[in-house]
């Protein structure tokens, strides 16, 4: 097991009908801004019964709606200026992973005053985390489990065509309330992106290289089989509520730091992924599901023994030679997303050969030229990922 470091402060608040403990989790006499996004929130009412809930004791609430998908620099703006004028105090995310990965932005601009004016430098910090003393403190309300964003200190944002990350050591929530049924208004499309997008956040923390991290790699694979097991029957049935607790669980789990310590990590199909969103407006989880088969198939000797592991312990794969089981269990994930109504293919999003120089002069730009667990994926490696997902 490699040396690491874990810290989460971040307090769950899991099941159903919790939002009745916001009153106690947020503080009282604070200056609160609901941050949410296109509306969903106000047409199924969750807008409503968190508003019931934070004005049962003196505060001052205000609101900031607008936030869309993939976040971008200049609404995050407009957030900031609100805060800085109502000397907000508590910032509370209402949505998906683009709302709290927006908040978390809001909060580190809103207390960089020599950022002010400059604040797009804040977006060059990336995975090393933007140096700060204080953000404004923030709990979540979830409303899509797929990002992990709730119990993590990441972000990413949108500014042109560029996604980035943005990440501080003071950007976790202070609480995040998980209540499975403020899920059941999921689009179809969204539930499957959300398992899709926890399913590929583990397998990049799992399927690297061995350093015999038991309880990390049983871990993963037991979020991992608990997405193939419930996948399909929370996309048919939003309602069945043992499914959708499940998923809700595993999306937090799988980026909350547990699984990565300790462990190689990839990272290299987010990496790609979030440049294809930034380009071609696909989603996120959608722009993965293309991308991961292709590294499998492009990087099967690098990642080999773990490929292997995949395939017996995940997909219970004991007939034939290693290299089949390999291939097999790959096929097998590609069916999975296919099952879920994801496809695994560029071309099934318009993207194609044409399209391939244009993606690696942005991957180039954004210094992606080292990706994967040993920094030995070049461009050139990603060149034939990408002809290979075609
Ligand atoms: O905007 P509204 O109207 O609320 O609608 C949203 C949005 O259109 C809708 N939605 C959310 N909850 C709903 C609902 N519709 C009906 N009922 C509900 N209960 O869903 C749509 C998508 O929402 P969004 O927040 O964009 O989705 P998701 O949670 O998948 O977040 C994606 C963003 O997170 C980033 C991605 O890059 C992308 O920008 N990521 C953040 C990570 C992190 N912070 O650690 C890691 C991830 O890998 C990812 O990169
Ligand atoms: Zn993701």
């Amino acid at each position: 097991m490699l040396n690491f470091k874990f810290y989460n402060p971040t307090e769950i608040v899991f099941g159903k009908g919790q939002m009745k403990q916001l009153d106690g989790l947020v503080p009282k006499n604070s200056r609160v801004l609901i941050t949410y996004g296109g509306g969903s929130v106000k047409k199924f009412g969750t807008l409503d019964k968190v508003i019931d809930e934070l004005k049962k004791s003196k505060r001052e609430v205000f609101e900031f709606g607008g936030i869309e998908p993939n976040p971008k620099f200049e609404t995050l703006m407009k957030a900031v200026k609100l805060v800085r004028e109502e000397k907000i105090d508590f910032i509370l995310a209402v949505g998906g992973g683009s709302v709290m990965d927006g908040t978390k932005f809001i909060g580190i601009a809103s207390c960089k005053d020599e950022y002010i004016g400059k604040e797009e430098e804040l977006l060059s910090f990336g995975f090393r985390g933007v140096p700060v003393e204080r953000t404004i403190p923030f709990g979540t309300v979830v409303t899509l489990p797929a990002t992990g964003s709730e119990m993590n200190n990441g972000a990413v944002i949108s500014h042109g065509k560029d996604k980035l990350v943005v990440s501080s050591s003071k950007s976790f929530p202070i609480f995040s309330i998980l209540d499975p049924e403020l899920t059941y208004t999921l689009p179809k499309t969204q539930i499957a992106n959300g398992i899709v997008d926890t399913f590929i956040h583990t397998v990049e923390q799992y399927v690297t290289y061995p350093v015999d991290a038991k309880f990390q790699d049983r871990t993963a694979e037991g979020i991992l089989q608990t997405l193939i097991e419930i996948g399909e029957e929370t996309i048919e049935n939003p309602t069945n509520y043992e499914a959708r607790a499940n998923l809700v669980w595993s999306a937090t789990m799988g980026l909350n730091g547990l699984i990565g310590a300790g462990v190689p990590q990839d990272w290299s199909v987010h990496m790609i992924g979030h440049d294809l969103t930034a380009i071609f407006g696909v989603d996120h989880a959608k722009t993965l599901a293309t991308i991961l088969p292709a590294t499998w198939k492009v990087r099967k000797a690098e990642k080999f023994e773990k490929l292997l592991q995949y395939a017996e312990r995940v997909w219970n794969l004991r007939e034939g030679s290693d290299e089949e089981k390999v291939d097999s269990a790959i096929k097998k994930t590609e069916e999975f997303f296919h099952s879920l109504g994801i496809t695994t293919k560029l071309s099934d999003h318009g993207i194609g050969e044409d399209d391939i120089d244009n993606i690696i002069g942005s991957l180039k730009s954004h210094g992606m030229v080292k990706l994967s667990e040993r920094g030995d994926q070049t461009l050139e490696i990603t060149r034939e990922i990408l002809e290979e997902a075609l």
